[in-house]
């Protein structure tokens, strides 16, 4: 019988509550020993904060084999996000993706990905030796941006890779634009193929009706959710979720113990564990208010002159099929601006600072950390913004580069001798390393691809717009490193 349990606990917070209180003498690490040796830090965060942050020991379990308190605290989060198993992760949802491919692919196996899939992805590629076999998303042309991969391009990359033994997809994407899981699931699993679903935007998307569906809830084999990013806790705090008999969940343990700290942080364990509890009990209280200012927020936006929030009337296109509403893309097009221009006057004038710029589009992201107010402060900035704008012309002619072409595996560009070019001369030339703005952190040129004229021009774009540039040894990219002999 289906056995429901109790929301309301937090073995892990409670079991560090109990350390506290106890006031036991620490000779053990962390060397700070509840803040002594960091007096600095503790005045300004708290002696409460330096007294939480422990490291694994009998009383509180070991994250890396639980068997107690965090095995518990699994087992609930599990349950709230209607997984068979969870596993808490404290380096990110990265983490997560990193065990997912490593855990369904063998070195050599093929796994089916979108191109438009974050670093992470391209990382787990390269540890896990596994081929990518890249699917193109949708674009939408007016806001240059990738939606999600089309049910038609997945049922035609499936039949054409019969042997794959995964396929990767993202819900919903950085921009929460969500593609049709439900029919990719029910594609990949009638050829037996494992579906990994990449949720790091999507960890609130359980506790409401009005979000897409999930992984978990359309029978997809595993998940990497980013609590920290969308559900409360703290920055690095995820969760790896599991469902189905495809995935071998020693295989997913091992795996994800080759890189788990052994020193895992009871403050990010702690707040996982009250995230959980508070979306499980709340959640759908919390995100019926969030809901209501990202609505009010993309209606005011709509009305002024020049701005453009997508909204659900661009749902039903291949690769768009549902929306998460609380990531605004407002689209400066109208206005004249570039979505870096608009990060800048946005934090510069009015202090506010937003979660991603691109050329075209800057990202809000609401949350239920968000507030009438905070959502107020933004809605009048982008008035005050477009009345003392002068209006401008569409001026932004760039095109968003076709996906390059890869020549050999990432793996095997990771491994290959480089030699370092100037970026003006690297067109022709294999890339030795992935280059991407970032957020959102999806690769330009990613290891092991062509590099052409259309690339270079495009990062010489994103470096004259002052565009965070990673990935590159160079961190200024002005030269990239290609494969070749020095
Ligand atoms: C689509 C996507 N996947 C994975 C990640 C990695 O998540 P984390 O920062 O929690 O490691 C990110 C981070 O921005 C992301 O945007």
């Amino acid at each position: 019988m289906f056995n429901k349990v109790d929301q309301s606990k937090t073995p892990i917070f409670e079991a560090v509550k109990r350390y506290i209180a106890d006031d036991i003498i620490p000779f053990h690490v962390p060397g700070h020993k509840h803040g002594h040796g960091l007096e600095e830090l503790t005045a300004y965060i708290g002696e409460t904060a330096m007294k939480m942050d422990l490291n694994g020991m009998r009383d509180l379990d070991f994250a890396n084999n639980p068997t107690g308190v965090i095995q518990e605290a699994e087992h609930l989060l599990a349950q709230a996000f209607g997984a068979e198993h969870a596993f808490l992760l404290v380096n990110g949802a990265t983490s997560g993706v990193h065990t997912m491919i490593m855990s369904a692919c063998n070195p050599g196996d093929q796994v089916i990905i979108p191109r438009n899939a974050h670093k992470s992805t391209i990382g787990a590629i390269i540890l896990s030796g596994a081929m990518p076999v890249y699917v193109q998303p949708e674009i939408d042309e007016r806001l240059g941006i990738a939606t999600g991969v089309s049910v038609e391009t997945m049922r035609q990359t499936i039949r054409d890779h019969p042997h794959a033994k995964a396929v990767f997809v993202i819900n919903p994407s950085y921009y929460g634009m969500a593609p049709d899981l439900k029919s990719i699931v029910r594609l990949a699993h009638r050829s037996q193929m494992a579906v990994l679903v990449d949720e790091a935007h999507g960890a609130h998307m359980p506790f409401h009706d009005d979000f897409p569906l999930t992984a978990m809830e359309v029978g997809a084999d595993m998940s990497a959710v980013s609590l920290h990013k969308t559900s409360g806790s703290l920055t690095q705090s995820a969760a790896l979720l599991i469902r189905g008999d495809l995935i071998e969940q020693h295989a997913v343990k091992q795996s994800l113990s080759l890189s788990y700290t052994t020193s895992a942080s009871y403050l990010l364990l702690c707040s996982l564990d009250l995230a959980r509890k508070q979306m499980a009990l709340k959640g759908h209280e919390l995100l019926e208010e969030t809901l209501a200012l990202a609505r009010w927020a993309r209606e005011e936006i709509n009305q002024l002159d020049g701005l453009y929030v997508p909204g659900r009337e661009l749902m039903g296109r291949p690769g768009f099929h549902d929306i998460d509403e609380t990531k605004l893309i407002v689209c400066l097009r109208g206005l004249g601006l570039t979505g870096y221009e608009a990060e800048r006057i946005l934090r510069q004038q009015y202090n506010i600072q937003i979660e991603l710029s691109d050329i075209y589009n800057v990202l809000p992201y609401i949350s239920i950390g968000d507030t009438k107010e905070t959502v107020g402060t933004l809605i009048n900035a982008f008035k005050d913004m477009v009345a003392n704008c002068p209006k401008g012309q569409d001026r932004m002619s760039t095109i968003i580069p076709q996906t390059p072409k890869m020549i050999v595996s990432p793996r095997d560009a990771f491994y290959s001798p480089k030699k370092v070019v100037r970026l003006e001369q690297a067109d022709g030339e294999i890339a030795g390393e992935m280059i991407m703005a970032y957020p959102p952190g999806i690769p330009v040129i990613c290891m092991g691809e062509k590099i052409t004229t259309e690339i270079t021009e495009y990062i010489k774009v994103l470096k004259a717009e002052d565009c965070e540039l990673q990935g590159a040894v160079d961190p200024y990219v002005d030269h990239i490193r290609v494969l070749g002999m020095a």
